[in-house]
């Protein structure tokens, strides 16, 4: 009985964005891949979700909206006022928060948290989130009425030792089988030496290449030795790179003040960088469940209640952890700024 009340919950994922191969044995079945399971999630959750994106495309520039489904990605180089730009850099690194950080090989991602509290208290980042335009690009490209949820966000590269694993992130993979919206305002430049964004333009698009490749992924994952792509979230080969867009990855080297807002269906990654270098950013993603016919209403109570939960998820993460006598996986550090000093915005 017990079995069958599983096997009903793992069923009932399928029409969630449930993703993981491994955890879901009705996702990971192979018999069920093979009749077409996880390629009609791929196509028909995309499908659903323009459908969500064209009920909220009034408003939003037709260049844009032919940028993001075309190439995967919106690229807004100077997007704020100069003055605007350096009072919204120097109020980000003097404010004094709650930092979370998380280690994946050798790099270390330090967020703080942009609850509605903490945005009162840094008015300059609140102006930004707060206008209106934004706010449309950002419910069309996530296809949700939902506002992201959103950090200030720095990734340190650490001096490596011999031994040390390599940031996962680091190599090229999607973030999962449907789409999914991140955005970067880059609070400094970003070069070759601090990991630049790397994207594969024309990758987030269910071609008969991309459904035949997600079909034959799909037999493999749930036992694939690589624990990302066993949980969903595929690892990408250069050559199926290569193939799988317009043309290859492309790093997006740009000055601060560049907003980049993705869809992480397409193949992407953290780019290489230089040992002790950093990369700081107002950054937020949105993924909601790819089936909803409806994109919702946008209350501002919902929006509000995303990061009591995301709170509430971590206070018992670090609970949970504390138990077991180790760190959560987005633990709280001692650190309170989220710079040394501000950097130079350009
Ligand atoms: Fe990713």
């Amino acid at each position: 009985m017990k079995a069958l009340g599983r096997y009903l919950v793992w069923g009932g994922e399928v029409v969630t964005g449930a993703k993981s191969f491994k955890a879901n044995p009705v996702l990971g079945s192979v018999r069920l891949n093979r009749l077409g399971l996880h390629v009609a999630r791929v196509w028909s959750g995309y499908w659903i979700t323009r459908l969500r994106m064209a009920l909220l495309a009034p408003g939003v520039p037709t260049a844009d909206r032919r940028q993001f489904n075309e190439q995967g990605f919106v690229l807004k180089e100077n997007y704020l006022p100069e003055a605007q730009f350096k009072a919204l850099v120097a109020a980000v690194a003097r404010f004094d928060g709650e930092i979370r950080e998380c280690c994946q090989g050798d790099a270390r991602t330090h967020r703080i948290l942009l609850t509605p509290e903490v945005l009162n208290a840094l008015p300059e980042a609140k102006a930004v989130l707060d206008d209106p335009a934004l706010k449309r690009l950002f419910r069309y490209c996530s296809g949700h009425a939902r506002l992201p949820i959103c950090h200030i966000e720095n990734v340190l590269n650490d001096l490596t030792e011999p031994g040390t694993r390599r940031d996962p992130q680091k190599n090229l993979h999607i973030d999962t089988f449907q789409p999914t919206m991140k955005f970067w305002l880059y609070l400094e430049e970003v070069s070759e030496e601090n990991g630049p964004f790397v994207f594969v333009p024309g990758s987030t698009r269910p071609t008969r290449e991309r459904l035949k490749w997600e079909y034959a992924m799909s037999l493999q994952a749930s036992r694939h030795a690589d624990h990302y792509t066993a949980s969903g979230s595929f690892r990408v080969s250069a050559e199926d790179a290569a193939r799988l867009g317009t043309e290859g990855p492309r790093a997006f080297c740009v000055k601060g003040n560049t907003l980049l807002i993705a869809n992480t269906f397409g193949i992407h990654a953290r780019g290489e960088a230089a040992p002790g270098s950093s990369r700081l950013a107002l950054w937020g993603m949105s993924r909601t469940n790819p089936f909803l016919p409806l994109p919702g209403l946008g209350f501002g109570y919902f929006n509000r209640l995303q990061y009591r939960v995301l709170t509430r998820m971590r206070q018992r993460d670090d609970e949970r952890a504390a138990a077991r006598g180790t760190l959560s996986s987005w633990h709280r550090i001692e650190q309170t700024r989220i710079v040394d000093e501000p950097p130079e915005s350009n």
